[in-house]
């Protein structure tokens, strides 16, 4: 048995939560879930994110003070993750007093051993992001985060030695390869570090921001909301308060984020628990955005998901399968109530909810609800035993690697199979043909299996899969947090028959489908193809490259100009892709590179080959290869 330590991050209370927040933290509950499943002893902390000008403001458009929004918005998060079902710990408000000693305690250590200073700031100022650029950061002299203007600020401030840590923290990312994932965001941090990393500037004077924790050692100030918020990752399990519960859960296995947050949390962070002799979490993991039709969600664009009318619509296990089951982790997803439904009606009603109304059925019809005994195994059965067992170490491993789809895809796939071995042993013709104990044994059999792909299933589906279970009279589940000895329900044999069945009603009724949909893949299947043969595809000359410099196109918004090592030499390629990449996202990328274009000017300046991207709507994704390879590397 081990320790498994999960955060999510903590979220501004300045708005009600949306499909974002959702996601977040239904991937901890589940992988929460799976832990638990598999034994280990699990602390999973979430929470809200209080401070900061944000939410002053928020607070000030509604009329009231501060804290009496945050007390209002958190039970929003409170209602809404208690309707999704998700188990955590402990949940974090920044606004506690158990917070604040420790934001406190941990400034005055870092002042006292000189890692914080005082200084004067000369910044510009992006007030929506709160949060300060140098002017090189600037784009087209607005914030470079999110295109709105600046302003010049000079003021006396407390800032944070980040950059003595610098050297440090690449030779420690390099040291640690499983401390950043995916290794795309891990490369963006590479790519961050490379330039010059200024010192924090982590205090703000309380005449323009008041609502914060306030410097232990200069009470004009409040702390920078960032400092603040990411202690919360180890005041939650009770650093300088209870030693005995730090000690056993920090370093944290795993902190989640969305890919947005990665900076804060793969940079900042790790630079502060070093400044204070804490260990590093073991991993930061950051997962893609959900996406409507490609763009991001907005209050202006008005296409923000609200959670609570899905979970209302389609009930609370749905909307977590859903989710679970559509984003790879680590790249952005598409959300669509097209989605919704599809995933519904074929896994959850077809698959699942089908093969558990067939089996209620056929017990009560021929054995009068009563789960009957097994009798000889032949190869049929043992195949389905065999897959059972074995479904504990694929679920295991792909929980390990994160790779929930993995995870839902070996279950489900052994639902059909369970599906198709009913299909193929036919038990209304054992009836017919009064072969009782063959009858018996595939009833038994395909119980006994479902009850375990329902098992693995239940971290995703929790309440349908509790009710699942109750229909074979068993009620592990509402114990699963004390059966960490107990591991005989994750495998093969644990169903006893003489158990009278309690028949529930559909668990995943079908719904019906919209006409857009099947209206929209017959206008896929007709489009007409054409082909090209492959002398045509030869002429192209493809090669990786690797991106060595990025530099923005004065006029343009839309292009960058790039230097990229192609093998043999070094190219100059401008590209239409700075709305969709910041600058250091792009450095050390490995893309595919047509070397044999003519070359052209652009804005006036030249480019001279081009690179691959695919795109759709307003999204578009650069091509890069899969592994390292030496640029210049050709591509057939
Ligand atoms: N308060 C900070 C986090 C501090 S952690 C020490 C914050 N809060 S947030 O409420 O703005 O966002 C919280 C999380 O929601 C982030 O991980 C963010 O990536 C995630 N999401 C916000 N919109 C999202 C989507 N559209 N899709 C998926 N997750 C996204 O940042």
């Amino acid at each position: 048995m081990s320790v498994f330590y999960i955060t999510t991050p903590i979220y501004y209370v300045n708005d009600e939560p949306h499909i974002g927040h959702a996601y977040s933290t239904i991937l901890a509950d589940v992988l929460s879930r799976y832990h638990r499943l598999f034994g280990d002893e699990v602390f999973f902390s979430t929470g809200t994110d209080e401070h900061g000008l944000k939410v002053q403001e928020a607070a000030k458009k509604r009329g009231v003070e501060p804290k009496k929004h945050c007390d209002d918005m958190v039970l929003r998060f409170l209602e809404l993750w208690k309707k999704l079902g998700i188990s955590y710990t402990k949940f974090i408000r920044t606004t506690e007093r158990r917070h604040k000693f420790v934001v406190q305690n941990l400034l005055t250590y870092l002042y006292e051993r000189g890692d914080i200073y005082y200084d004067t700031y000369v910044g510009k100022y992006c007030i929506p992001e709160e949060r300060f650029w140098t002017e090189k950061d600037l784009v087209e002299g607005k914030c470079p985060s999110c295109g709105r203007d600046v302003i010049t600020i000079e003021e006396k401030n407390y800032f944070f030695k980040l950059s003595k840590y610098r050297d440090w923290l690449v030779t420690y990312i390099h040291d640690h390869p499983e401390f950043i994932k995916p290794v795309s965001r891990k490369n963006e941090i590479l790519g961050f570090l490379k330039k010059e990393l200024n010192d924090l500037c982590i205090s703000r004077p309380k005449s323009r921001l008041d609502w914060g924790i306030e410097i232990p050692f200069d009470k004009k100030y409040v702390t920078y909301v960032w400092f603040d918020a990411l202690i919360n990752y180890i005041s939650n399990v009770g650093v300088y308060r209870n030693n005995d519960s730090f000690q056993k859960w920090w370093p944290a296995t795993m902190h989640l984020v969305g890919k947005d947050i990665i900076t804060t949390h793969a940079v900042y962070w790790p630079i502060m628990l070093k400044s204070a002799g804490f260990e590093l979490p073991q991993n930061i993991f950051a997962h893609g955005w959900w996406l409507i039709q490609d763009s991001k969600m907005s209050k202006s664009l008005g296409n923000v998901i609200k959670p609570i009318d899905l979970i209302d619509k389609y009930g609370p296990s749905s909307f977590r399968y859903v989710l679970i089951k559509n984003m790879t982790l680590g790249a952005d997803a598409n959300f669509s109530e097209e989605i919704v439904i599809e995933t519904i009606n074929s896994d959850l009603a077809n698959d699942y909810g089908n093969l558990l109304s067939r089996l209620v059925q056929m017990v009560q019809r021929y054995y009068d609800g009563v789960i009957p005994e097994s009798g000889a195994e032949s190869k049929s059965e043992k195949e389905i035993i065999e897959s059972g067992n074995r479904l504990a170490l694929t679920v295991r491993e792909a929980v390990q690697a994160i790779d929930l789809n993995k995870a839902l895809n070996s279950v489900l796939s052994y639902i059909r199979q369970i599906n198709k071995y009913i299909d193929e042993t036919a038990p209304w013709n054992l009836q017919k043909k009064g072969d009782t104990e063959k009858l018996g044994t595939v009833l038994y059999t395909a119980c006994e299996a479902f009850r375990l792909a329902n098992t693995f299933l239940a971290p995703v589906i929790p309440d349908k899969a509790q009710q699942a279970h109750l229909v074979f009279g068993d009620e592990i589940l509402n114990h699963i947090d004390d059966i960490n000895t107990s591991q005989d329900i994750l495998q093969w044999g644990r169903l006893d028959p003489g158990i009278k069945l309690s028949p529930t009603e559909s668990l995943f009724p079908r719904i019906e489908h919209k006409k857009r949909v099947r209206k929209k893949k017959m206008e896929k299947k007709t489009k007409k193809e054409e082909r090209i043969d492959v002398n045509h595809f030869q002429k192209l000359d493809l090669r990786v490259g690797k991106i060595l410099e990025v530099e923005g196109i004065k006029g343009s918004k839309k292009l960058y100009k790039l230097v990229v090592d192609i093998g043999d030499e070094k190219r100059q390629i401008v590209a239409g892709i700075a709305g969709h990449y910041k600058k250091n996202e792009l450095l050390e990328k490995e893309i595919v590179v047509v070397v044999n274009l003519k070359p052209a000017k652009i804005m006036g300046v030249e480019s001279n080959g081009m690179l691959l991207a695919a795109s759709k709507g307003k999204k578009l994704s650069i091509i890069t290869v899969d592994q390292e390879i030496a640029p210049g590397s050709k591509i057939s």
